[in-house]
């Protein structure tokens, strides 16, 4: 893994924007992205700068079961306020929350991941340590399927929502199997409620009890932390 300090999350998303800058002029097609206050910065580096992304393909992690696009929590939403509708990519995928039947969902995007494969996948990362949603004790090499929820997630997102039972329990998540099918890495986390888990995803034990410690086994990786969340290092 390679680790990037930086300031504050506005030099993260600068320097995650830079790496992307890069790999576009290199040819890349497909991103992964993801949702979160995290990537936000990112976002704005990707809406300010003259880059077109009208020949490029998303592909996200995750999305609440139960949410349609039209919900101001969902995150086809939020990346379509926060990205999508500033800079258009050619094709934008999200899990759809409300599909009736959700296991051929999975399946439908674990078909888009393999026919689409990422180039640069973004990550945040959980108090938990969790990525996408896939919270400790999930298998590591899991594929995109149906996820509960912990109490912390559920705490932790309550602030997008307007009371706690509002948040929904479950979410269609790309397994960790499937993420760390992307070609590049790069994992941004700020402030100290991540410090714990940035130091078990580096220095500890390869353990589904701290999902991200999974990308330890991917051959290239960038972590961008400021100083609060490298503080255990
Ligand atoms: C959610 C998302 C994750 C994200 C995490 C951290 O649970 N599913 O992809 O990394 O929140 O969010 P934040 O960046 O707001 O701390």
């Amino acid at each position: 893994m390679e680790i990037i300090r930086v300031k504050d999350a506005a030099a993260g998303g600068k320097r995650a924007f830079e790496i992307i800058q890069q790999a576009m002029k290199d040819g890349i097609h497909t991103l992964g992205l993801a949702t979160g206050s995290t990537p936000i910065t990112l976002y704005q580096e990707m809406i300010a700068s003259d880059l077109d992304f009208s020949e490029m393909t998303s592909i996200n992690l995750d999305e609440y079961v139960g949410l349609g696009g039209e919900d101001k929590q969902s995150y086809r939403y939020f990346m379509n306020e926060n990205l999508f509708n500033q800079k258009p990519f050619k094709e934008t995928f999200v899990p759809n929350g409300k599909a009736e039947d959700l296991a051929a969902e999975c399946k439908r995007y674990d078909d888009v991941i393999a026919t689409h494969p990422i180039d640069i996948q973004i990550l945040g990362i959980g108090r938990n340590g969790h990525i996408g949603f896939n919270e400790p004790g999930t298998p590591l090499d899991s594929q995109t399927s149906v996820v509960d929820l912990t109490e912390s997630t559920i705490e932790a997102n309550k602030r997008f929502f307007d009371k706690v039972e509002d948040v929904p329990t479950k979410a269609v998540s790309m397994g960790i199997g499937s993420i760390l099918q992307g070609k590049k890495m790069i994992l941004m986390a700020y402030g100290e409620d991540k410090a714990d888990a940035i130091a078990g995803m580096v220095n500890g034990p390869v353990t589904p009890d701290l999902p991200a410690s999974a990308l330890q086994n991917h051959a290239d990786v960038v972590v961008i932390v400021d100083d609060a969340a490298a503080s255990k290092l």
